[in-house]
């Protein structure tokens, strides 16, 4: 279905990200550096309340699918009842409330959320052993992670997806294991190639692998039709799985053409593309969010440039753009 803004390169851009938070209970080796990151000052961060107005006005102007990303969005306080004052959009236009999470607090918080209209949520999830879980996160413990999947079924946080980053050397050993996830459940397994952004940028080369290892690690998988524009996910499936399998492959296949989409960091940038500094900045908008928003959907770039030899990283970490 269509929304109404078209940008620059005729894109139709309805699905607005906000990470809410920098700070997360979890360190990821690719997202934060080690000695984590300074809790910034309250004013430098937006107001629950304007996240809040910031949603009304994206919703006003058409986008149809918001998400709810981080850092670790659960760690910011108040956080679901801002969900809960979002969710009330629905009789607006919006259609589908989502929520990234790395799932460790989400078995205390599964239940409310569904209760609050949170549609989905994606959960991160990079290895299934847990030493190996523990030393990507740097201490996170897997078990949480797995009663938070648990939970998020039970709640029927649906459909369900996990989101395993492939980083050569550490989980190209369980891409099987991950697969076999899909077999007995209805959940959405995703490898995503890693990408060069922040912490990331500076890892070695072996550490990146293409998307199209997973077919070769599971030549079992069998394509499915492709779903609507704006889906990042090429999917598959085994044989009988009740699962599906997604690959993102932004490096080796990207979807810029396809893109619907812009976000928010929790200091209140609008950022057109995810691999480009480029950066609007809300303090310059007053109250006029709208505006905001449109001029960060004109600005969209036509394509990110990962592959050009002159490519700049992206210097803001993950951990505040949120993916
Ligand atoms: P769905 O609504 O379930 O489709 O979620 P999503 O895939 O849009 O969001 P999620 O937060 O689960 O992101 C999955 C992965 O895709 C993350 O690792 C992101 O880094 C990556 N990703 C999301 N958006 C973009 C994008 O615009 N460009 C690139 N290159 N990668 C993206
Ligand atoms: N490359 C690919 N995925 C990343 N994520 C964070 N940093 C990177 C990176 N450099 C993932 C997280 C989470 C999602 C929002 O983004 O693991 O699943
Ligand atoms: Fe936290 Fe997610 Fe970054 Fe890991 S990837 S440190 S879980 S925000």
């Amino acid at each position: 279905e269509c929304g109404i803004m078209l940008d620059s390169h005729g894109r139709d851009i309805n699905y607005l990200r906000i990470s809410v938070t920098g700070m997360c209970n979890l360190r990821c080796s690719y997202c934060m550096p080690e000695g984590g990151i300074k809790k910034k000052a309250h004013k430098e961060i937006l107001s629950l309340e304007t996240i809040e107005q910031i949603a009304f006005s994206a919703v006003d102007l058409g986008f149809q699918k918001i998400r709810i990303t981080g850092g670790e969005p659960l760690v910011r306080k108040g956080i679901i009842d801002v969900i809960h004052q979002i969710a009330q959009l629905k009789s607006r236009g919006l259609k589908d409330l989502g929520l990234t999470t790395n799932g460790t607090l989400l078995s205390g918080y599964a239940d409310e959320l569904k209760k609050m209209g949170l549609t989905r949520v994606n959960i991160s999830l990079d290895s299934l052993d847990a030493e190996k879980y523990s030393q990507i996160t740097r201490g996170g413990k897997l078990s949480s992670v797995l009663e938070g999947i648990q939970a998020a079924k039970e709640a029927k946080l649906w459909p369900l997806k996990i989101n395993v980053v492939l980083i050569g050397g550490f989980n190209d050993d369980e891409i099987e294991e991950f697969v076999n996830l899909t077999r007995e459940d209805d959940v959405e397994v995703r490898f995503i190639e890693l990408m060069p952004i922040g912490e990331a940028s500076g890892w070695d080369r072996e550490h990146f692998l293409s998307g199209t290892e997973i077919l070769k690690r599971v030549p079992q998988l069998m394509p499915l039709a492709v779903k609507g524009q704006g889906a990042v996910a090429r999917l598959y499936k085994l044989p009988n799985s009740k699962g599906r399998v997604g690959i993102i492959s932004p490096l080796s296949n990207h979807f810029c053409n396809y893109c619907n989409r812009i976000r928010i960091t929790p200091d209140g940038k609008l950022k057109p593309c995810l691999h480009s500094d480029l950066e609007l900045d809300i303090r310059n908008y007053g109250e006029d969010y709208e505006r905001f928003l449109l001029d960060g959907v004109f600005a969209k770039p036509n394509r990110h440039s990962m592959q050009n030899e002159d490519y700049e990283p992206v210097l803001r970490n993950m951990n505040e753009i949120g993916g």
